[in-house]
């Protein structure tokens, strides 16, 4: 499916977006986990979570689903039971990461398979980990899906170091830890997404060489009720259509605000936009709360080291922002970008390029040199749901039409994207 729209003078209004995606994967696997009952409320309606649904059925676990509730019933941890058949990931890395982290503790075989694209994203990063746990793991070629993962009795608990911040990587050790003797350390060189340790009510502290994760094979996860809050990288998207256009004024409601995926907002006050954040609560040990962007002029930024893994699914939007902001926004430290359900360096310097962009790739991100204008173009969308619709934003700011090519991608995290997207603009 082709999406064509013209500019929008402005975009005004408040919105809701489905639940977290990387909160709802995890209330999931967390809740097949535990012995008894769970409830999700809000959960994620894009394809990734569903794919999760459909891996955990397939292991036995019993989900049901009416008027948007979930129902998870477990058994416990060593519950699941061996599948008929290879399992799907489809597009969804942290599926198939987060899972396998749990399937290489089992003392059944199982193999795990994802679409295209996912097959051709790097897996050694778990696998190595994982095996030096002592699971038994073989891949394709350059240890790429599908993963065949063998029978193990017991897994060793380690102490690992990540050579990137990696809240996927990360959540595979520490899964695998449940199934481990003695105490799991994982060390991060600067912060990722922290769901896993926020849900698991895990212990961090900083070290030497980073921040420290601890858990043990001995942690009972028990059933309860998960609130899942707005997911604040499907928000990104019409936030960054409230600071570029002129007359814009959105708000979102009810998102997550936990600090480590805000870094898209606190590079928007950077650049110079109006950011008003209000009615922060917790829920379910996550801060959330309603944010408003307004436009205002934007000032070009740098933004590197700490903050990327803060925004790493927001850079292809910022890319887009940075095309109206004054000056140069120099994006680097994100050489794993190249890694993600494309290469989004070069799906962002290619269509920004198309649409009149005075842009420049780097190995580690990109450059670009805000003008303030884009002319509408055909824009590639890789099969990324997350370069679809940061280029939707684009073509509302752009002059004349833009084409997004295979804009139905946008389903695989925000189904909704389009219908909010023509509301708000109308
Ligand atoms: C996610 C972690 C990030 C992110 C992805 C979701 C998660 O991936 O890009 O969309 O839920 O743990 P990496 O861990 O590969 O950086």
């Amino acid at each position: 499916m082709n999406y064509e729209r013209r500019g929008a003078p402005a975009i005004r209004g408040a919105f809701t977006v489905p639940g977290d995606k990387s909160i709802s994967h995890r209330a999931l696997l967390f809740s097949s986990l535990a012995k008894g009952e769970s409830v999700i409320k809000g959960i994620s309606t894009g394809a990734d979570v569903k794919s999760t649904m459909s891996c955990l059925s397939q292991l036995g676990v019993r989900i049901e689903s009416s008027d948007g509730v979930i129902r998870v019933r477990s058994e416990g941890k060593n519950s699941y039971s061996s599948p008929a058949t290879m399992l799907d990931a489809g597009n969804s890395g942290t599926t198939m990461r987060l899972l396998t982290g749990i399937l290489a503790g089992q003392k059944f075989e199982s193999s795990i398979t994802g679409d295209e694209t996912l097959r051709r994203r790097p897996m050694q990063r778990i696998v190595g980990p994982l095996s030096e746990m002592g699971a038994r793991i073989a891949g394709s070629e350059n240890m790429t899906a599908p993963l065949r993962i063998f029978p193990v009795e017991k897994l060793r608990a380690i102490r690992y170091e990540l050579p990137i911040a990696s809240a996927q990587v990360k959540s595979a050790v520490l899964l695998a830890g449940l199934f481990a003797e003695g105490e799991t350390i994982v060390v991060e060189p600067v912060e990722s997404r922290d769901h896993t340790e926020r849900m698991l009510g895990l212990k961090k502290s900083k070290g030497s060489t980073g921040i420290e994760t601890r858990i043990t094979g001995d942690l009972v996860i028990l059933p309860r009720e998960y609130d899942v809050a707005g997911d604040i990288s499907s928000a990104a998207f019409f936030l960054a259509a409230g600071a570029i256009l002129p007359n814009s004024s959105v708000t979102a409601r009810g998102v997550t605000l936990n600090p480590t995926r805000t870094g898209f907002l606190e590079v928007l006050v950077m650049m110079g936009a109006k950011v008003k954040i209000e009615n922060v609560r917790e829920v379910a040990g996550e801060p959330i709360g309603d944010v408003t962007v307004s436009h205002s002029e934007l000032v070009g930024v740098e933004i590197s080291g700490s903050l990327i893994p803060r925004l790493i699914d927001e850079l292809p939007v910022v890319g887009v922002v940075a095309a109206f902001a004054k000056g140069e926004t120099i994006v680097h430290d994100a050489h794993d970008l190249r890694r993600k359900e494309s290469d989004r360096i070069v799906a962002v310097v290619d269509n920004l390029e198309a649409m009149g962009s005075e842009v420049q790739e780097l190995d580690d991100g990109f450059i670009v040199n805000g003008t303030g204008n884009l002319r509408g173009a055909e824009i590639e969308s890789y099969k990324d749901h997350r370069i679809a619709m940061a280029f939707a934003i684009a073509g509302l700011a752009a002059e004349g039409k833009t084409t997004i090519r295979d804009a139905e991608w946008a389903q695989i995290s925000f189904p909704e994207f389009f219908s909010i997207l023509d509301r708000l603009a109308a």
